[in-house]
């Protein structure tokens, strides 16, 4: 009875209305400040660097929160080969995502999984700065570039034909309109990210209609930002020099086939496909990013993957995203981890666990706190 009475006069003369506003508030700001992010975990080892990068992201507190899709090739109406409705509503709502290698099966009859993708999301740019890691040796010590690559179209485009028995062709397509969106592209990333020049890379002296397109449209795009120094170099000379002394380039911006190759070239020089992040930037504000290595099926559901390639993809996902101070957390971690070398993978020269090299990273994003 007195229970009764004291909460009844309690709820009488207490004002709870301020107190329950400001819980609601409090819930809005940690529900909205949660972002959700689309992972497709992909093939082969892609599950195991997954899960390492879902651990290291909880340990720091990180807030994403992960909607897994599976991407396998299916056949929509018109036998017209396409990713599964789940997959592109979840990344059509959240516009990020991560992505771990996907397998493309010989003879599968559909395209690559990630061609597939990119098409799909009009995923224009592909991104990928490259890096020297302290503590990872490789003949280079002091490499800081980004390669920025079309992503849609120049040898790509997929448009072959026979000709005659034994002839064949294959049509190169440079539109005005994707030059200078990269174009744009690159200039904008140099200024957001406090870079000093973009360089074209090109081979207008040969393919002067195609390549000399994409390069006027660069000069072009070039005019509206004079705060960035712009350059132009002929692809072949860029890779003599790339590999003579990195130090001096610092954004590349290229066609298709030129960014498909000095992108790996340039992940090369700070120790390969295994610690190099990369993202793929598309129209509508869509960006998926993502591991470039494969699936590795040799060493697939062994716990001996390096996760680093993803987790710098997913580090490179945060910045994008405006989380900072989570993304300098993580990646000091990681790097700490690779420079102690106490533990590591056997790809970066250890005997390490995928799990043990992540527990490590979790273990010093935890001590930062
Ligand atoms: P791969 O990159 O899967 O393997 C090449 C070598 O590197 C293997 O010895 C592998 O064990 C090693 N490796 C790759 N990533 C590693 C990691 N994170 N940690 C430790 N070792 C790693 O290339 P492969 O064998 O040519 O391709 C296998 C499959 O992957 C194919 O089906 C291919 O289509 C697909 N693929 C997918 C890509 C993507 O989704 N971005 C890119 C390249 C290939």
């Amino acid at each position: 009875m007195s229970q009764t009475y004291s909460k009844h006069t309690l709820q009488k003369n207490f004002n709870w209305m301020p107190l329950l506003s400001l819980l609601l508030e409090r819930l809005v700001i940690t529900a909205s400040s949660i972002q959700t992010v689309t992972l497709i975990p992909g093939d082969g080892i892609g599950p195991e660097i997954s899960t390492a990068v879902m651990k290291i992201f909880e340990a720091a507190k990180a807030p994403i929160q992960w909607e897994e899709r599976n991407v396998t090739a299916i056949k929509g109406p018109g036998g017209r080969w396409m990713i599964p409705p789940e997959a592109k509503e979840s990344m059509n709502k959240n516009k990020i995502g991560l992505k771990g290698p996907l397998k493309t099966p010989i003879a599968a009859g559909h395209p690559s999984m990630n061609l597939l993708l990119r098409k799909t999301f009009d995923l224009y740019a592909n991104v990928r700065p490259c890096v020297s890691i302290e503590g990872y040796k490789t003949p280079y010590t002091d490499v800081d570039l980004v390669t920025i690559r079309e992503n849609t179209e120049g040898e790509y485009s997929g448009i072959e034909h026979l000709i005659v028995d034994g002839v064949v062709q294959s049509i190169k397509l440079i539109t005005e309109e994707a030059s200078r969106r990269i174009a744009e592209y690159a200039f904008e990333y140099a200024r957001n990210n406090q870079r000093t020049s973009v360089t074209a890379v090109h081979k207008a002296n040969i393919m002067r209609m195609s390549d000399g397109l994409f390069l006027r449209k660069c000069r072009e795009v070039a005019e509206n930002y004079k705060d960035v120094k712009f350059t132009e170099m002929y692809l072949d000379t860029v890779c003599l020099n790339m590999v003579q002394d990195p130090s001096h380039f610092d954004v590349l911006v290229m066609p298709n086939l030129y960014g498909d190759i000095l992108s790996d070239l340039c992940a090369g020089l700070i120790g390969g496909l295994g610690v190099t992040p990369s993202g793929n930037i598309g129209a509508n504000g869509v960006a998926i990013f993502e591991s470039v290595h494969g699936t590795a099926p040799d060493i697939a559901g062994k716990d001996l993957a390096n996760p680093t390639a993803l987790l710098l993809s997913a580090v490179m996902m945060l910045r994008h995203m405006g989380l900072h101070g989570y993304a300098k957390k993580i990646e000091t971690a990681c790097f700490d981890t690779i420079r102690d070398e106490k533990v590591l993978t056997k790809d970066l020269g250890g005997n390490a666990k995928c799990s043990e090299f992540t527990a490590d990273i979790c273990r010093r994003v935890q001590d930062m706190d």
